[in-house]
């Protein structure tokens, strides 16, 4: 990364412009790891331009599968099937919990010790959700009191049955990995919906799984040994990326944007159903299938909006994009209450205390829970100087913001936008009008 950057945001008039996103970055880790334990090529046009999923690549790399990125930016990669090589050094995951969570899956079933490190603030995040059941699967892991960096000594690993106490894709998608590996069927539960791009991209893949709804969350079965086949697939451009233009265009009535060619998964497009319900204008104008996922081109007017209330099953499938519609909150005619999302607060930041802070600096009124904030709408805010706090959606979010506030907005630690998205600040400034 490159060193601290800061970034001076203007108030706008308007957004207007036709924005094409780079690929989602869910779905660029899902492909880049499936892509190396699988048997033959892969080719992944539109691969996330992020930081995070070139750490999933370099790890891969170090894990002995073979890429390149070809003239037309697309990656290549080798299978390796279900063998790869003990990493030389530790595997350097960066900022990306994904990447950690996910890949801990896949090492646990290979029979060496890897090492998984990350940056600070990855060091400082949560690992005992995956720890515990790949553990019970048979995987010894060492950590440091359920932090990075993690050791994890693979091998034969049995399926388990496991009902997750939190709802995170992360951990489904790092177990039902793992059960690729094991003796016998593995079942992970989740108490509430969270993404499905693991379940759709192993289809994908050639996987076989069973889903089945079981209320507020999904219950999937993987049977163990099933082998891959590369794919060739276009990634669908980043929807918790379209967020930040989306709420950008939700700030000035007379916002218009193109998106086209935009992920439209159900399990994360609640975001544009509460801009809608707010007063967005967003038409959908082709609707596609690429491997199951859905893509979507969209048309958005912005409007006056009306306030919101996210809690229950909500929370986790708008977590990326609670940070962004916090942030625009203060300007919506009656606010926003997050409730139930205290995962918040072990994100790249503690995203809640983040933009009350934020929101404060810039003369807001908030009120912070331990699960949430509650945003009174109608609120005139000021520019201010404000912190990333090293978090490339708090650095965005406040971005947007920014565009409707009064006098200019000095953001510290821009940088960290290039976790998800390097081209954010020269893509929003191309939008904007002033
Ligand atoms: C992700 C899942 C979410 C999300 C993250 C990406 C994924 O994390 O916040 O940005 O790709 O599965 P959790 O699994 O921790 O909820």
């Amino acid at each position: 990364m490159k060193g601290e950057s800061q970034v001076v945001v203007r108030p706008a008039r308007n957004v207007r412009g036709v924005v094409e996103l780079p690929g989602d970055k869910s779905i660029s880790h899902r492909y880049a790891m499936l892509a190396g334990i699988a048997e033959g090529a892969s080719r992944l046009e539109n691969y996330s331009t992020g930081a995070d999923c070139a750490s999933t690549l370099g790890c891969m790399r170090a894990l002995g599968v073979a890429w390149k990125r070809k003239d037309d930016g697309a990656i290549e990669l080798e299978g390796r099937g279900f063998s790869l090589d003990a990493p030389g050094g530790p595997l350097d995951c960066g900022n990306s919990g994904s990447t950690m969570r996910m890949l801990s899956g896949i090492v646990a079933g290979q029979k060496f010790t890897s090492e998984m490190i990350g940056d600070e603030s990855l060091s400082r995040r949560p690992m005992e959700r995956v720890i515990k059941p790949l553990s019970e699967m048979g995987a010894k892991i060492s950590s440091r009191q359920g932090k990075p960096p993690l050791r994890i000594t693979g091998g034969s690993l049995r399926a388990i049955d496991y009902k997750m106490p939190v709802a995170s894709a992360q951990v489904k998608s790092c177990l039902l990995f793992a059960g690729l590996f094991a003796e016998g069927e593995t079942h992970v539960e989740e108490p509430l919906r969270t993404r499905d791009h693991t379940e759709v991209a192993l289809r994908a893949f050639g996987v076989q799984l069973q889903r089945k709804s079981s209320g507020s969350g999904d219950e999937v079965r993987i049977r163990g040994g099933q082998r891959l086949r590369g794919v060739e697939a276009r990634i669908p451009g980043d929807l918790s990326s379209a967020a930040f233009f989306l709420c950008a265009a939700a700030l000035f009535p007379g916002s218009q944007l193109i998106i086209p060619n935009l992920l439209m998964n159900p399990t994360r497009a609640r975001l544009l159903d509460v801009l809608m319900q707010m007063g967005l204008g967003i038409a959908v104008t082709k609707l596609d299938e690429i491997h199951g996922e859905l893509v979507g081109s969209l048309q958005v007017e912005g409007a006056r909006l009306k306030g919101a209330t996210i809690a229950g099953g909500d929370s986790p499938a708008l977590i990326d994009e609670i940070p962004v519609l916090s942030a625009i909150a203060p300007y919506t005619e009656q606010g926003i209450e997050v409730r139930d999302a205290r995962e918040l607060r072990v994100k790249e930041s503690d995203r809640i205390a983040a933009v009350a802070t934020n929101l404060r600096l810039m003369g807001a009124q908030v009120e912070e829970h331990d699960d949430g904030l509650k945003i009174p709408g109608g609120q005139t805010l000021h520019g201010a100087e404000l912190e990333s706090f090293g978090d490339h959606r708090i650095a965005m979010a406040f971005a947007v913001a920014a565009l409707r506030a009064q006098g200019d907005t000095l953001i510290r630690g821009a940088e960290s936008a290039d976790i998800s998205y390097p081209a954010f600040f020269q893509t929003l400034e191309g939008l904007t009008e002033r």
